[in-house]
């Protein structure tokens, strides 16, 4: 409310960040914070066989690291900033709260990001300078390895405590927030999940490098189907104990956060499906391992793909079930502080909203109020025409309209207890009534909603 609404009425807000975000963790925990150990285990393997083979584990190296570079430092690093970009613009008090909390964690963060950067560089340029070290080159391989895990360790730290901030609800300092309930158990997932994927890419990129050479593809495939094989067990183990200390508020979401409200129902069956698909990644990476994946190309990139569409599933749950705060029990996904809810049934909503031109809800102004009124506290979740559409919402709920006051007037004054994933209304009765207004409005009218970004904005003095 401190800043103008940005808003993308077909897109929705929150599927801009979902896409940048989700494409930079499918970059980031495959290609480099899994891809990069297994570039080093492949080098390694290079410096350990006879020297007639080195040269060809040593290239077929170069060449899967030469993938995850341009991939890492160009969509990847790219997208790591669209995430600032398009978080800041949807949700500018969230992201405000976050770097108050973890200043700290986000500078060494970037001084890190900076020296993996720097590293990989070197890593990579070096790689076929003449007079090298080999043993050199594979151990600052095993420091870049390391830094991309560091990186990926602080940001879940701050993942962790947007779903639960435990102990920092009440001491408010860094460690509080930084050491989390969830921390632990979310790093213990993402670990052997960028493993397993960094495996998997390899996997997937192999039948490309390999394709003079038969023997190399069966040894490299072992190599690497062990790799996963080895992870596979740690991950299995890290997913059962991040679930279990999720709170139950959040698994209660799960259902819907799965799919969608309508397919709440699918639930068991989606259940099932991942458990099919890790099975095949395993059964999949035996093969590998026990030298089985000779011809078979396509057999060899589907692991990759199970796993890109399982961790995006993952990514999108994980923000779902958090729902209806964005930061938990502080701040609601609509950008409203918890502690400042009394204050907005006191005074009305508008009356602290710095870019409404409304403060006083008058009947001549009434639907204009509603419209502010949707547009700070729904338009983070709910577009008018596109996605998650309100009026395709309420349609699925009441009918074709026109609907009733009433009703409606009772679904906003009820809405976070007949769905938990949406926060409660923030405001008084006649607020929920401006927006009733509004809405029933919205039924009879095919209005747009173009955000501030299109409007501009105008201050009341
Ligand atoms: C934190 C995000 C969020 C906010 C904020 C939010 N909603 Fe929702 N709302 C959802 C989601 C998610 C659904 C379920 C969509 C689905 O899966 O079909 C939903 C569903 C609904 C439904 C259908 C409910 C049902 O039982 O089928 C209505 C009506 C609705 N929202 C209205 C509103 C209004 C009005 C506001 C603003 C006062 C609002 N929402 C704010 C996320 C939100």
């Amino acid at each position: 409310m401190d800043f103008p609404i940005f808003h993308l009425d077909f897109l929705n807000n929150r599927f801009l960040i979902a896409i940048i975000a989700v494409l930079h963790v499918l970059i980031n925990h495959p290609l480099a914070v899994g891809g990069i150990p297994l570039v080093v285990l492949l080098e390694r393997k290079g410096t350990k066989v006879p020297a007639q083979e080195a040269g060809l584990w040593d290239k077929l190296a170069f060449r899967i690291l030469f993938v995850f570079f341009i991939v890492t430092t160009t969509v990847g690093a790219m997208t790591g900033v669209g995430i600032w970009l398009s978080a800041s613009l949807v949700n500018p008090a969230a992201i405000g709260s976050l770097i108050r909390v973890f200043f700290w964690a986000w500078f060494v963060e970037w001084i890190v990001f900076v020296t993996e950067v720097v590293l990989i560089l070197y890593y990579f340029l070096t790689w076929r300078k003449k007079s090298q070290d080999k043993a050199q080159h594979v151990r600052l391989g095993v420091i870049l390895a390391v830094a991309s895990w560091v990186t990926m360790a602080i940001i879940t730290a701050i993942l962790a405590f947007m779903m639960d901030p435990g102990n920092w609800l009440s001491e408010r300092s860094l460690l509080h927030g930084f050491m989390n309930p969830l921390y632990l158990p979310q790093l213990a997932f993402r670990t052997p999940m960028a493993m397993v994927m960094g495996g998997a890419a390899g996997l997937f990129l192999l039948p490309f490098f390999t394709k003079d050479n038969p023997q190399l593809r069966i040894d490299a495939s072992r190599l690497i189907g062990r790799w996963i094989l080895g992870w596979l067990p740690i991950l299995i183990a890290a997913c059962i104990w991040y679930y279990y200390s999720v709170p139950g508020a959040m698994i209660a979401n799960l259902s819907v956060a799965n799919t969608t409200q309508q397919f709440a129902n699918w639930y068991q069956a989606l259940v099932y499906l991942m458990v099919t698909s890790v099975a095949i990644v395993a059964v999949v990476a035996g093969a590998a391992a026990l030298g089985r994946l000779r011809q078979n190309s396509l057999m060899s990139m589907i692991p990759f793909v199970i796993l890109l569409m399982l961790l995006s599933h993952f990514e999108r749950v994980r923000e779902f079930i958090r729902k209806p705060y964005a930061i938990g029990q502080y701040l609601y996904s609509n950008g409203l502080r918890v502690a400042d809810y009394p204050l907005f049934k006191q005074d009305g909503l508008l009356k602290h909203a710095t870019y409404s031109s409304i403060k006083e809800i008058r009947p001549e102004n009434r639907l204009q109020a509603g419209r502010e009124i949707f547009v700070i506290a729904c338009t983070r979740c709910h577009t008018l025409n596109g996605v998650n559409s309100v009026r395709d919402n309420l349609e699925a709920m009441y009918g074709t309209p026109p609907w009733n006051m009433d009703n409606l007037r009772k679904f906003i004054g009820a809405m976070h207890t007949a769905r938990g994933y949406m926060p409660p209304f923030p405001g008084n009765e006649t607020d929920a009534d401006a927006l009733a207004h509004y809405l029933v409005h919205i039924s009879e009218n095919k209005d747009a909603l173009p955000g501030s970004q299109t409007t501009g904005i105008r201050l009341t003095p």
